[in-house]
C-alpha cells in the first residue's frame, strides 16, 4: 500500500466519527508489518475528558488484537487546513510501541506530512526509560 493510499483509508473513517460537541472529526490508519491494518476515529463524550482520539482507537484496538512491537506506519487526518497533528497524549502511548514510527499527517486537501515520531518528540519517555 503506498503511503497516499493509507492517507485515504484514514479519510474513510472521518464519517464514524461521532464528534457532537468539537464537530472536528479524525481518522487514523495503523499498519502493521504482516500489512494488518486498524483504522480509528474519534469518539466523544458528554463528559469531554472521556473522549478517545483517532489514533488512541487505532492502537488499542491493534494491541487487544495482540500487535505490539510491528507497527510501521501510522495516517492521521482531519479537515482542517493545517496537518492534523496527533495530540500530546497520543504521541505518548505510541511511542510505548513504536519509537520509530512513520507517521503520515494529512491536511484536508489530502496532501499530508511524512515524519517519524522520534522527530515529533524527541528524547521522549518509555519502557527503556525505565531500565
Ligand atoms: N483529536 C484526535 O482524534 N486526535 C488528535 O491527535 C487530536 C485531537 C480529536 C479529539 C476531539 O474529538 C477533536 O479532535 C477535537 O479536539
Amino acid at each position: 500500500m503506498t503511503d497516499q493510499e493509507l492517507v485515504e483509508l484514514a479519510f474513510t473513517m472521518l464519517e464514524r466519527s461521532y464528534v457532537p460537541y468539537s464537530h472536528f472529526p479524525v481518522g487514523a490508519a495503523l499498519e502493521c508489518a504482516d500489512g494488518t491494518i486498524f483504522t480509528g476515529c474519534n469518539v466523544e463524550n458528554a463528559a469531554f475528558g472521556s473522549t478517545i482520539c483517532a489514533e488512541r482507537t487505532a492502537l488499542v484496538k491493534a494491541v487487544s488484537e495482540g500487535h505490539r512491537d510491528d507497527f510501521t506506519r501510522l495516517a492521521v487526518v482531519g479537515n482542517s487546513t493545517e496537518p492534523c497533528w496527533p495530540c500530546g497524549a497520543c504521541r505518548q502511548m505510541l511511542y510505548e510501541f513504536a519509537p520509530e514510527l512513520t507517521l503520515l499527517v494529512a491536511r484536508k486537501d489530502h496532501s499530508f506530512v511524512k515524519l517519524t515520531l522520534g522527530e515529533l518528540m524527541p528524547h521522549g519517555f518509555g519502557p527503556k526509560g525505565m531500565d
